[in-house]
């Protein structure tokens, strides 16, 4: 047992508090970790076992590692047995970086990690644009005011994997009333799971030395958060290493009322807007379904024309009674019943709001179908021509309208209506004829053409037409 002097004691205890960290040196364990104890060993161990599982001897021995808000450098140190090329911390306080030379020196610890001064904000410029094979962030998201701005720094400087440790918030918070009010609701995010995130805000001043860097509103994630801020920042699903019930049981033992988890993710090709693409499916849908011609006359001289006295069909009068916001419930049923597709069900029900356009594009595809433009150009211009027209039917009737005119060789509308169409929605798929639809879902299945159009119906929920 080395015996250490008065005055090395009182220089460590000037450079603590040592709570993310347990040195053992030949003088014992120098460690202030209390209520987090064992909670600097799991992430280690947890990052040991995660590397050793994923990557050979050779592998690690070719790859770097970057650890971001790694304030001594202990997790670091830990895994320094490893045959990795290079170990390197990034860490904001100075007095972090400093409290593990003078715990390594006065301990008689030699450490292969090497130190740079820096935050998450800047974190690419203070490694100088290098990219690290594995980046760890462990008690740092929860420390950020941006959970989503973090996870991006991370993602340009991360090469093969990412490891994150945060406490989370308990995902029991994302009750049904709080998703109905979050959850994306636009055609371009059907088809894709409608998943919510939440983040819990506090204040958090920069007195603490594990705790964010100046005054700020920082946000505790939910692990939907984290699986948003991975996708919108280019990493793959994240992998759940460790979650919260296992953390619990492992590390906090009832001592912090926390949640946390320990998750990994890959670097995957950075998102877009447009990668996002389900509303051009969504649109391509719409375009090839077709409702009937005997439901919609109905409809259409009653809320187009104008005529009072209609001889309705059982689904027009569901419809209309919809429109008219009256037996919501049984009409509702009543369309469950008499119409089969999904897609023309959801068609029909999107009628209650803005009838007159959307039944006028719906009564101009119908005519177009029977190929009789003149008839559906006169439906799609009732649609763009129309006070306050609904946007959705607007944008679509204009790319009905551009169609017209490019078949009839009439350049000039058909530019102007490609104009109004991109100023409309300059997301709408160019391609969303039924029969492009068509042949497009036949060879992307190898499949008949009618084959294609089956698949076509069998859609995802749909909803706001
Ligand atoms: C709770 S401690 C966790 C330390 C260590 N990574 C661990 O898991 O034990 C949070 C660390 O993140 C650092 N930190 C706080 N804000 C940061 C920021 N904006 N960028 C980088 N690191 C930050 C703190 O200085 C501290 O070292």
């Amino acid at each position: 047992m080395r015996t250490l002097s008065i005055d090395q004691i009182e220089t460590l205890n000037a450079h603590g508090p040592y709570n993310h960290s347990a040195w053992t040196g030949g003088a014992g364990v120098l460690t202030h970790e209390e209520a987090l104890e064992g909670r600097g060993r799991f992430i280690a161990d947890t990052l040991l076992s995660v590397l050793t599982t994923r990557f050979s001897g050779d592998r690690l021995a070719r790859m770097s590692i970057l650890d971001v808000g790694c304030y001594d450098g202990w997790i670091l140190h830990q895994i320094g047995g490893l045959p990795l090329r290079r170990l390197v911390g990034v860490e904001p306080r100075s007095k972090n970086i400093r409290k593990g030379e003078v715990a390594r020196s006065i301990l008689g610890i030699e450490t292969r990690v090497e130190f740079v001064q820096g935050g998450i904000e800047n974190l690419a410029e203070s490694v100088r644009g290098e990219i690290f094979d594995i980046v760890v962030a462990t008690g740092l998201l929860h420390h950020v005011e941006s959970p989503a701005a973090a996870l991006r720094s991370l993602r340009q400087v991360c090469g093969e994997l990412l490891f994150l440790e945060t406490i989370t918030l308990d995902s029991r918070h994302i009750g049904a009333a709080a998703r109905a009010e979050i959850e994306p609701k636009d055609v371009v995010y059907f088809g894709r799971p409608k998943t919510v995130g939440m983040c819990g805000n506090k204040l958090e001043s920069s007195y603490y030395d594990g705790s964010a860097t100046g005054l700020s509103v920082v946000g505790i994630p939910s692990i939907e958060t984290i699986a948003l801020c991975c996708e919108a920042a280019g990493f793959s699903p994240p992998r759940l290493e460790v979650n919260p019930a296992g953390y619990r049981r492992a590390v906090w033992r009832g001592k912090r009322p926390f949640h946390a988890a320990i998750l990994t993710a890959e670097p995957a090709p950075r998102q877009t807007c447009q990668d996002l693409g389900h509303g051009q499916a969504y649109e391509r849908k719409l375009a090839a379904a077709r409702i009937r011609r005997e439901d919609l006359a109905p409809l259409h001289q009653r809320f187009c024309l104008g005529k009072t006295r209609v001889a309705h069909t059982e689904v027009s009068r569901a419809v209309s009674a919809l429109i008219g916001k009256r037996g919501e419930r049984a009409a509702g049923t009543a369309l469950e019943r008499l119409v089969e597709s999904q897609v023309e069900r959801e068609i029909l029900r999107s009628f209650a709001h803005s009838p007159a356009g959307k039944i006028a594009l719906e009564m101009g595809k119908t005519h177009l179908a029977d190929n009789d433009p003149a008839a559906a150009e006169i439906e799609f211009r009732r649609v763009t021509g129309g006070w306050n027209a609904d946007w959705r039917s607007t944008y679509r009737a204009f790319h009905y309208l551009a169609a017209i005119a490019r078949s009839r060789g009439l350049d000039k509308d058909r530019r102007r209506y490609e104009e109004l169409l991109a100023v409309a929605n300059p997301h709408f798929p160019a391609r969303a004829w039924p029969e492009d639809v068509e042949a497009e879902e036949a060879e992307a299945n190898g499949l008949t053409r009618a084959a294609g159009m089956t698949r076509l119906g069998s859609s995802s929920p749909l909803q706001e037409v």
